[in-house]
């Protein structure tokens, strides 16, 4: 089988790559804000496999691909024979074979590698236990779009060691900037499950205060992630002081920006007067997963364009 292009971890692709993508972003945003017709994939096919429930990853995959003039098809485990048990290799066989590219949101990256190994066509990764690739992609894009360039700078990360602060870690490593992390005890960063194989990029601090200081963009999420509800009250008791609040924003770089992946939750992970105060990009964020999602898909379909 030819070898296929996957974006099943941010490491999957290179700096140049997401430096096309970025561009391409901008050019189909310019279009889209423009009422401008851009059909570079009619009558290509995107399935979807939803594992866990999703707003902004469903609307945005399944709206961008529309919009590129191709269709989506949203599956998920409550209809499909995949959660009657059918095996995930024998899923990817069959329904590779009838799209040209899948995203999957579902719970371990075993799952969605194993997919990938048996999938004639792109596979996606729309969250993971471990990853979240194409919400960072989003996000970088609009620091870029506010700030330029995100090498080099200072991202400070407050909370979970989770699916998003991964693949951050990853990120730092592939487009050369650092990150700040602070996590309570218990719940520190694990470079292995992060995926990392350079960690120079990342410093941890006790005190979400000094992983804050200078940061030219702060950011969290939820304290707990799908799968791990049963830990709910144990996380809120364990992560109450690691809510970003107005006196991280104020120690941070005077143009930091706050980010968040969303769905949050005022007055837990962030005090609302930083979600819904003027450095915050939320909007923006997940407005940018529709326009770098089309990117991406462009880019794994037809390759880089003259
Ligand atoms: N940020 C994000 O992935 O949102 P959904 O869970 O709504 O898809
Ligand atoms: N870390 C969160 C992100 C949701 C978009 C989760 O996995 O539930």
């Amino acid at each position: 089988m030819q070898a296929v292009k996957h974006f099943l971890q941010f490491k999957d692709l290179t700096r140049e790559e997401f430096e096309y993508i970025f561009e391409r972003a901008k050019f189909i945003k310019a279009r889209f804000k423009n009422y401008q017709t851009y059909h570079p994939l009619l009558d290509r096919t995107l399935a979807m496999i939803f594992e866990k429930q999703s707003t902004r990853t469903r609307l945005s995959f399944e709206a961008g691909m529309h919009q590129l003039g191709g269709s989506a098809i949203y599956l998920n485990t409550r209809d499909t024979q995949l959660g009657r048990g059918e095996p995930v290799e024998d899923a990817a066989e069959v329904i590779s074979r009838m799209v040209d590219i899948v995203m999957i949101r579902t719970f371990e990256q075993d799952i969605i590698e194993r997919f990938a190994q048996h999938s004639r066509v792109p596979v996606i990764n729309g969250l993971t236990n471990e990853y979240h690739p194409c919400q960072i992609m989003a996000d970088i894009f609009t620091y870029i779009e506010r700030h330029g360039c995100i090498k080099g700078k200072t991202v400070a990360w407050v909370g979970d060691s989770n699916n998003m602060c991964n693949t951050w870690l990853q990120a730092a490593v592939v487009l050369d900037f650092n990150v700040h992390v602070s996590t309570p005890p218990g719940y520190e960063v694990e470079p292995e499950r992060a995926g990392l194989y350079d960690t120079s990029h990342y410093e941890s601090f006790a005190d979400p205060m000094d992983a804050c200081r200078g940061a030219d963009l702060v950011t969290t999420d939820v304290w707990t992630s799908m799968g791990f509800e049963a830990e709910n009250e144990e996380r809120k008791r364990d992560f109450q002081d690691w809510q970003v609040d107005a006196e991280m924003m104020a120690i941070a770089a005077p143009d930091a920006l706050f980010m968040h992946c969303l769905p949050a939750h005022r007055g837990e992970e962030v005090a609302a007067e930083v979600i819904d105060g003027s450095q915050s990009v939320v909007w923006d964020e997940a407005e940018n997963r529709l326009h770098t999602q089309k990117a991406l898909m462009e880019y794994l379909l037809l390759g880089k364009i003259a």
